[in-house]
Formats: C-alpha cells, structure tokens, sequence
C-alpha cells in the first residue's frame, strides 16, 4: 500500500553539491559525474567575489576547498579563478576551478536537470546577490526549473518581493514548532528541511498548503528508503548514484 503511494509521487533526487562523495564539491567534475549518476537535479551554493560575480564555493573563505585561504567577498574574480579546488580532494582533480554561476547555468541549460541554486547569505548578507544571482539564471531562461534556497528568512521576503512567480525555499535547520507556518509566512514555495527535523505529518501537511518539502543532507541507504517513504518532494545527497539505486529498486 504504502509502495503505490510512493510510486504516484516521485522523490526528486538533487546531487548535494554535485556528486560531492565522488568529486571535489561545487566543482564542473562533481557536476559531471551527477548528470551520469542520473540525478534529477544539481544543488549548488553561491558567494559573490569583491567584484559581485556569482561563483559557486560553500564556505566564506576559501581555506577548506582550495590551496589558499582569504575571503571570497575579499578576492576579485581574477584572483579567485588562479586557486586550485581540486587538489585537497585528490591529486586526480589538480588545477580545477571554482566555477561561476555562469559557467554551471552555460553547462546545464541543455540538460533535463532540475537547479536548486542555494544563496550563502545568511552569514555575510550580500547586497544584491537576489538580483544578481536572478537575472543570470533568467538570461538563460533557466526559471522555469529553478529553486532558488536560502538560510536567511530575509532574502526569501525579498526574492519573492523581486518575483513572485520565482520557486524560493526556506531552508532551515532549527526545530520550529511550526516550520510550515514559517516558510508560508515568509512567502516561500518551498521548505528545505534537515534530516532529523523529517516526520512524516509535515509532509502531509505541507502538500496541503501546496507547498514542497525537500530534505538535507541524505546519504545513508536507511534515511534515503525513510525519505522515499515519506513522499517527500526532494533528498539532496552526496550519493546520487546510490539514491537512483535504490529508487530504481522499489518501483
Ligand atoms: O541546500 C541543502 C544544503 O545544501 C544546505 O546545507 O551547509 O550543505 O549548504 P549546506
Ligand atoms: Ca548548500
């Protein structure tokens, strides 16, 4: 029973980061490898360089990803494109690049790939980055397949302010009594939830408010079958080829 109720709605499975088990994060190769592993769509995290250019690394600082260390809101492009964010993975993946937005939106624009693009404004708010970050997935005409995610409850009102027909998700790790109510208060469509906060009432009721629920980060099998169980709209995993896997196994 619970079988053919998973089947009518399929879990959407995002490669976290890439296929980041298998690649350096936000990398080209990460986002490469995704695509084979036949994920349904890429989750990637933007910062702004000092000269406002959208490129994709999690943290602030360029210290745990690259052979260097500083701010990336404190290094222009040209100096942030000489570092190597290959090479703390695995000598394989020496030289590559941390890529821009551009490059990854250029890339995928003519793949059957979903975009979860996650806006890292909820330690250093970004002036702008909304826009920016907007008007480069518009340019090309990547919208309509786009959910743009963020931390900072402040940045949802003002994306959904910006557009109101732009999918946005409130992503959250704190343990609301009514994460629900927070999101639909904030305007967005959607609610990125992590793992532990995951029962299966807030799926029922989301969907209820027409609203979508994805769930960070899953990677063992046993939490992957749980979300699939679940219905949830969404897993972002580091594993993408493991989760088809196992989607593959139960339909
Ligand atoms: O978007 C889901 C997840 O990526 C949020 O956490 O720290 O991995 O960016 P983090
Ligand atoms: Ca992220």
């Amino acid at each position: 029973m619970q079988l053919k109720r998973w089947i009518r709605l399929k879990t959407n499975i995002f490669a976290h980061r890439g296929a980041s088990k298998y690649a350096p994060e936000n990398t080209m190769p990460a986002f490469q490898k995704a695509y084979h592993m036949n994920a349904d769509g890429i989750e990637t995290d933007v910062q702004l360089t000092k000269d406002n250019i959208p490129v994709l690394i999690h943290d602030e600082n360029v210290k745990r990803t690259t052979n260097s260390v500083g701010l990336v809101s404190k290094l222009s492009y040209q100096e942030l494109k000489e570092l190597d964010a290959g090479s703390w993975f695995s000598p394989e993946f020496k030289g590559i690049k941390i890529p821009t937005l551009d490059e990854f939106l250029n890339w995928i624009k003519d793949k059957p790939l979903y975009l979860n693009i996650e806006l890292k404004n909820n330690k250093i708010d970004y002036t702008d980055i909304e826009s920016i970050v907007y008007q480069a997935i518009s340019n090309y005409q990547l919208l309509n397949r786009t959910t743009i995610s963020t931390f900072n409850p402040n940045s949802v009102k003002r994306l959904k302010e910006y557009s109101n027909s732009l999918e946005v998700a409130f992503l959250t790790s704190k343990r609301y009594k009514s994460p629900i109510r927070v999101a639909k208060e904030l305007g967005a469509n959607a609610l990125h939830l992590k793992y532990r906060l995951l029962h299966r009432e807030l799926v029922e009721n989301i969907h209820k408010e027409n609203m979508k629920l994805r769930i960070y980060t899953v990677n063992k099998p046993v939490r992957i079958m749980r979300s699939f169980n679940h219905q949830v709209d969404g897993i972002f995993t580091d594993v993408p080829d493991l989760a088809f896997h196992y989607r593959e196994s139960v339909t």
